[in-house]
C-alpha cells in the first residue's frame, strides 16, 4: 500500500469528535456495520418518558460472532440489548425509535410475532431465573410452546441435547426431575443457556450473565460462550474487561447513551481511537 492510502485508512484525529456528549450528530468511531449480518440496528435512540437513555445508535450483529457491549453504569448497554428481542415492550414508558431487523426482518413490524421473536433472539440474563419446574421442564418449556418436538422421545433428545451443549448434562443427568432452582447458581445459569438453545435461536442476548457467579461458574460460561459462537451470534453486556476480551472479538464501547466506538476486541484494549474509550479500558473512569 502507498503512503497515501495508508494515510486515508487510518482515523484521522479530525474525524473524531471530542466531544461525543454534546455533539448531536455524533458519528461512532469504527465500522458499526459488518457483511452478511445477523442483525443490523440503524438509529436507535430509546427514551424512558422524557429521559432518552440511547442516541441515535447503529451496531450490526455478525453471524456467529461474539460482540461485547462494555461501558460505564447507566450508559444503556441493558437498554440497546432489551431492543434486540423487544425485552423493552414490557416497560411501559420505554419508546424506541430507529430500524432493528434480523435477518433482514423489521422486528418492531406489526408481522413480528414477539414470542417468536423472543425464541429467534434468546436472552440470558444476570441473575439465574429458572422456572419453578424441574430441570427437564425448564428445557423443554419453550421446546413445547414452539411445538417443536413430535413426540416424547424426540423432546427427549432435544431435552440431553442442549444440556449437553450447555455443558451441563454430567451434573444433571440423574436429577432430570428435580426442581431447576435447587441447582448451584452456576448451573442455574448453565440451565438458562440449555433453555434458550433448546428452541435453536440465532441469536442470545447475555447480559453480566456472570455478575453472580463465581470464578470457577465464569469459567464455564466462558468457554461455553466459545463453544455455542461456533452456531450462535452472541452480544454479551459486561462490566468485567478481561471477560470482554477472553470471549469476544468485536467490542463495542457505549457512553452516556452513545455509541462512541467500536471494533477488533483487541484493538479496543490496546490501540482504542477515542479518548473516552481509553479512559475506560484504562480505568480513569466506570
Ligand atoms: N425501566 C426504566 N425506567 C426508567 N429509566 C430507566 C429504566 N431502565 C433504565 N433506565 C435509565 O436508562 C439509562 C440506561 O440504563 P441501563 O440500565 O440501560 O444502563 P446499563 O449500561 O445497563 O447500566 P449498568 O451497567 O448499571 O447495568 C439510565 O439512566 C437508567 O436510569
Ligand atoms: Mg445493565
Amino acid at each position: 500500500m502507498n503512503q497515501t492510502a495508508l494515510e486515508f485508512s487510518k482515523p484521522t484525529e479530525r474525524n473524531i469528535s471530542d466531544d461525543p456528549l454534546n455533539d448531536p450528530n455524533y458519528k461512532t468511531v469504527g465500522e458499526v456495520t459488518v457483511p452478511n449480518a445477523a442483525m443490523t440496528t440503524k438509529n436507535v435512540d430509546v427514551h424512558y418518558g422524557d429521559k432518552q437513555a440511547i442516541f441515535n445508535v447503529s451496531l450490526d450483529v455478525g453471524r456467529n460472532e461474539v460482540l461485547a457491549m462494555i461501558g460505564p453504569s447507566g450508559c444503556g448497554k441493558s437498554t440497546f440489548i432489551r431492543c434486540l428481542n423487544r425485552m423493552n415492550d414490557t416497560i411501559d414508558i420505554c419508546r424506541i425509535k430507529g430500524d432493528i431487523r434480523l435477518d433482514g426482518e423489521d422486528i418492531y413490524s406489526r408481522n413480528m410475532d414477539v414470542v417468536l421473536l423472543r425464541a429467534r433472539v434468546g436472552m440470558v440474563f444476570q441473575k439465574p431465573n429458572p422456572f419453578p419446574k424441574s430441570v427437564y421442564d425448564n428445557v423443554a418449556y419453550g421446546v413445547n410452546l414452539h411445538g417443536l418436538s413430535n413426540n416424547k422421545s424426540e423432546l427427549d433428545d432435544i431435552v440431553e441435547d442442549a444440556l449437553k451443549r450447555a455443558g451441563l448434562w454430567d451434573e444433571v443427568s440423574d436429577r432430570l426431575n428435580q426442581p431447576g432452582t435447587g441447582l448451584s447458581g452456576g448451573q442455574q445459569q448453565r440451565l438458562c443457556i440449555a433453555r434458550a438453545i433448546a428452541i435453536s435461536p440465532e441469536i442470545i442476548l447475555m447480559d453480566e450473565p456472570c455478575s453472580a457467579l463465581d470464578p470457577i461458574a465464569t469459567a464455564k460460561i466462558e468457554e461455553l460462550i466459545d463453544e455455542l459462537s461456533q452456531r450462535y451470534s452472541i452480544c454479551i453486556v459486561t462490566h468485567s474487561m478481561q471477560q470482554a476480551a477472553r470471549v469476544s472479538q468485536r467490542t463495542a464501547y457505549f457512553h452516556l447513551g452513545k455509541l462512541i466506538e467500536v471494533g477488533a476486541t483487541d484493538i479496543i484494549f490496546t490501540n482504542p481511537s477515542h479518548r473516552l474509550t481509553e479512559g475506560y479500558i484504562t480505568g480513569r473512569f466506570g
